[in-house]
């Protein structure tokens, strides 16, 4: 059966627009999981999630990886309801098991001012892998506060708010298979 994409249950006033399609979005993740592949040669792949944005992106993009894959999950405290990053990361869930001497790929919806990343590479980079490489779809780069990038890049986009395949705007959106440009009553950004 062909799965019906979910629709935006908007409320009053907010708005979204399509920015890339489920189809674009899978077709970019094929050739990212095929880069990927091939830098890390034949070697065993640590997969590790940034709770909860990133599930929908590691969940596609682990099925494409061919080879030996693992899987763990990390969660920092983000924005909550705002659309602004507070620049206060603090770890909410550790990870289940050691990475150390790991090929770790760390796998994260958007690179925004990038302090999350900042702070999660310190944690990581701690834990002596044996490798550590950063895989973004997302990366909004003219808001960048710290001076991190990613190894792999699904797409670069501009300073607008985006939601769906994962991302939210209050937990709200992460259901939308298509990646959209969320407006409230015409403006970029609600009145806070
Ligand atoms: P940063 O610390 O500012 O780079 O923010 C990273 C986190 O903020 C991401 O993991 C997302 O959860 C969230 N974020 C940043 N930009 C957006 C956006 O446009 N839509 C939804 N979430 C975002
Ligand atoms: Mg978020």
């Amino acid at each position: 059966m062909k799965k019906k994409p979910a629709r935006a249950a908007t409320k009053a006033g907010e708005t979204v627009r399509v920015l890339l399609s489920r189809k674009r979005i899978q077709e970019r993740i094929a050739a990212m999981a095929h880069q990927i592949r091939r830098d890390f040669g034949g070697e065993p792949l640590h997969l590790v999630g940034v709770l909860k944005g990133a599930v929908f992106f590691l969940a596609d993009l682990v099925r494409c990886l061919s080879g030996e894959v693992s899987l763990d999950f990390i969660a920092v405290s983000s924005y909550g309801k705002k659309t602004e990053s507070s620049g206060q990361v603090r770890l909410t869930k550790d990870l289940d098991s050691s990475i150390e001497g790991k090929n770790v790929l760390l796998v994260e919806d958007i690179l925004d001012t990038g302090l999350t990343m900042q702070y999660l590479l310190r944690v990581i980079e701690q834990r002596r892998p044996k490798r550590l490489r950063v895989a973004v779809l997302l990366d909004k780069p003219d808001r960048r506060q710290a001076p991190v990038t990613a190894d792999y890049v699904g797409f670069r986009i501009p300073n607008e708010f985006v939601v769906g395949y994962g991302l939210d705007y209050g937990e709200r959106y992460r259901n939308l298979h298509d990646v959209s440009v969320l407006s409230f009553g015409g403006r970029a950004k609600p009145a806070e």
